[in-house]
């Protein structure tokens, strides 16, 4: 049954993907927002092919600025859609975000089980409690963060995905706490991670952060 409606879901914002109006979201948004006083700068905009698969570009660029995920994992995640090569910048972010509610929702489901299943010590469980917590909220934040970037409002979406990222780092933290103790959420914790660095990327370009104000 949660299948089904999962199902919907999919259906859903690959529709809403679908709606996404293409024009006026170029595929160079970097172009707009230079000059980029960033001491780490992005690369350089200018050679930003527009011409070779968006998937790819983006990819490769977000992999460049990021140290948890790899282009292999961008590429071969939001390629289960086949719609995101059509898909926009902005589009590809909400692929991304997609895919994390899917993910998320499945972890709600192993957590539940993993709970019921009597294996766990107490320290556990209450880890496995507070982890429970945070993917529910986790699944309303990532659907909040796709309204968000449907009303491209791309500051609040960042302020949903920094909340998603932080509590699902502190699940993870909360198993070895006062004890030497892999997560059993290692996997599903670095995959949401991952998908959410590709959409905070995403935004970084839309709409970068402020430059503070040098007077
Ligand atoms: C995109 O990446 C895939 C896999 O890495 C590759 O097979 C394909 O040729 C690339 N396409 C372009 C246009 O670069
Ligand atoms: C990503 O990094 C590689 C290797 O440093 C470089 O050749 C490539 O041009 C970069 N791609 C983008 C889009 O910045
Ligand atoms: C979670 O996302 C990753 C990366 O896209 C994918 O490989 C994995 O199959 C997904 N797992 C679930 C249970 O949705």
């Amino acid at each position: 049954m949660l299948h089904s409606s999962l199902f919907s879901i999919s259906c859903c914002f690959i529709f809403l993907i679908i709606l996404i109006p293409q024009h006026n979201s170029s595929p160079l948004p970097l172009l707009i927002h230079r000059p980029d006083p960033d001491p780490n700068p992005n690369p350089n905009p200018e050679h930003f092919p527009v011409s070779v698969d968006l998937l790819n570009t983006t990819c490769e660029l977000c992999a460049n600025a990021s140290s948890t995920f790899s282009y292999k994992f961008c590429v071969s995640s939001l390629q289960r859609l086949p719609i995101s090569h059509a898909a926009s910048f902005q589009g590809l972010a909400i692929v991304a975000l997609e895919l994390a509610v899917e993910n998320a929702s499945n972890t709600v489901l192993k957590i539940a089980n993993m709970m019921n299943s009597g294996t766990f010590d107490h320290h556990d469980m209450s880890c496995l409690e507070d982890c429970m917590e945070t993917y529910s909220h986790s699944v309303a934040s990532l659907l909040n963060a796709v309204g968000a970037f449907m009303a491209r409002q791309y500051n609040v979406a960042n302020t949903w995905m920094s909340q998603v990222t932080k509590g699902i780092r502190r699940c993870e933290q909360g198993f070895s706490r006062g004890r030497k103790e892999t997560s059993p959420l290692k996997k599903q914790n670095y995959n949401i991670l991952q998908l959410s660095d590709i959409v905070l990327c995403i935004i970084q370009f839309l709409e970068p952060p402020t430059p503070p104000r040098s007077s």
